[in-house]
Parts: C-alpha cells; structure tokens; sequence
C-alpha cells in the first residue's frame, strides 16, 4: 500500500513525528474534553426534583454514617426485571441534588431508589428496629438504637450550606429557617406552612417513628419515605432525544 511507504518518513523524522503525535492527540484529547463542558445536558430538566426538606438531609447523613449503601442500591437500571419489580428506571435529575450519590454497587437488599411510600411509618420503625420480625429471613441487621438518639437540627443550616456550596440551591431563607424546617416535618400539629411554601406541599409531614421526641429514626424514615417520589411518573414523558 501506498501510504505505508510514507509511515518511513514520518518514523525516520523526529520533528515530523512529533509534530503529528501532538496533532493525534490534541483531536483525541478534544473529542473527550469537549463533550464534558455540556455536562449540564446530560441531565434532563425534570418537574418535581427538589432539593431534600432539612430533616430528609438529615435521614440521609443517617443513612451514610451507617453504611446502608453496603447493601442497598439506589438505581433502578431500565431492565425489564427491574423495572417490573422496582418501578421506573432512575433519572440522572432524580439524584442530582445528592452529594455524594448513593447509587451504591452491591444488593444484599433490595434498591431502594422507589421505596418511599411502599411502606407505612410504622412498617419502617419495626423494620429498621428487628428486619427479622417482618422479614424472618431477612440479614438486614438491627437499627433500634437509632431511636435512642435524640436530635434537634442543630447543624443542619451548616450541612445545607455546604451543599449549597457544592450546587444544591438552597436559598438563603431555606437556611435561614432550616431548625424551624426540621422540627416541623416531624410533628403533624405545627405550623408547616413555611416548610410547605419552601418544599412545595407534596412534603410528607409526620410523626414518622409515633413517639413525642425528634429522634435520629424520624429522620431516617422521612428520608426513605421520599425517595423516587419526587417525579410524577403519570406525567412524566422522557425526551425522545436523549
Ligand atoms: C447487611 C446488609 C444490609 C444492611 C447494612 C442494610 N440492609 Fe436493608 N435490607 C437488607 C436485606 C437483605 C433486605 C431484604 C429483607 C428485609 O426486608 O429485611 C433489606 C430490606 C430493606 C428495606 C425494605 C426494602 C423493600 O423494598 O422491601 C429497607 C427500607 C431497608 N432495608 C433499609 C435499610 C436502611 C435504612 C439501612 C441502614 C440503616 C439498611 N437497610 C441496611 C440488607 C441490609
């Protein structure tokens, strides 16, 4: 072949092979480089994701500390089986407000990305207390001691903040009222109108583990409660070209 014969002056030729290495690799470098500064793309414009209620965010750094991402995915692949037994395949705009993700690798249980809803509060505080007197054969470990732990939202401005910094867009009065926030997703009898008009009024508020004091359970619980809820699946429509 005919340009084979050239390939010897471009290997004989120090500068020229320089010159053309450093060309194949700027081309190379900008096909993969380019695509990433439209990142924001990749993540279709969803209705009903918003960021976490304060006493959700807390749930989940609950649900982070105790490694229940060991077991538990949160991604529903679009497979058939999966998505016959989980629901919809998870969006991209569905965990965007999560740093970092929970995505997770490994499913001892089963995902958890759609189990808000599925169960009761109180389904969730017998479980989360002794999996095995719901599910005997289940070896999910227990979690009771986390009833004990007492809470009141103390930091959780400073933890928002800090989401804040790295793209959650919690406004400034979200933060300035997340204490208040916090207590009040737990107890059916406050005030939640602020919390309603700051989170939109799909919030769940309940007295998630059905006793008086705001413990680290009634985070957890409203944090498992919303999860894959966010997106109205009746409605939602994927965009046909992505
Ligand atoms: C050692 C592995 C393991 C860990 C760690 C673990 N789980 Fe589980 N989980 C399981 C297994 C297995 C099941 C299925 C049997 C059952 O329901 O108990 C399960 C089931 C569940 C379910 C019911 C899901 C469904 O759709 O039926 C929830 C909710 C849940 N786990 C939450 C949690 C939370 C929250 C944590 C962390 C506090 C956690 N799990 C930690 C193994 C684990």
């Amino acid at each position: 072949m005919a340009f084979l014969d050239k390939h010897k002056a471009i290997e004989t030729h120090a500068t020229l092979l320089l010159v053309l290495s450093f060309l194949v690799v700027t081309i190379g470098g900008l096909v993969q480089i380019v695509p990433l500064f439209y990142l924001e793309n990749t993540i279709e414009q969803v209705e009903g994701v918003r960021p976490y209620t304060p006493l959700e965010l807390a749930g989940r750094d609950i649900y982070i500390r105790e490694g229940c991402y060991v077991c538990h995915s949160q991604m529903i692949r679009p497979m058939r089986d999966e998505v016959e037994r989980y629901g919809h395949y998870s969006l991209a705009a569905e965990s965007m407000y999560d740093h970092p993700f929970q995505w997770g690798s490994k499913r001892t249980g089963p995902d958890l990305a759609r189990v808000g809803g599925r169960y009761s509060d109180s389904w969730h505080v017998d479980h989360l207390t002794d999996p095995q007197s719901v599910v005997p054969e289940s070896v999910m470990p227990k979690y009771g001691f986390i009833a004990n732990n007492v809470i009141d939202g103390k930091y959780i401005a400073d933890i928002m903040g800090t989401h804040r910094l790295v793209g959650v867009p919690y406004s400034d009065e979200q933060i300035a009222e997340a204490q208040a926030d916090f207590a009040a997703q737990a107890d059916p009898n406050a005030d939640t109108a602020g919390l309603l008009a700051r989170y939109g009024d799909k919030v769940t508020v309940s007295n998630f583990d059905g006793t008086p004091e705001l413990t680290e359970m009634d985070a957890i619980i409203a944090y498992l409660q919303v999860l894959g809820t966010m997106v109205d699946f009746s409605t939602f429509t994927p965009d046909p070209t992505r």
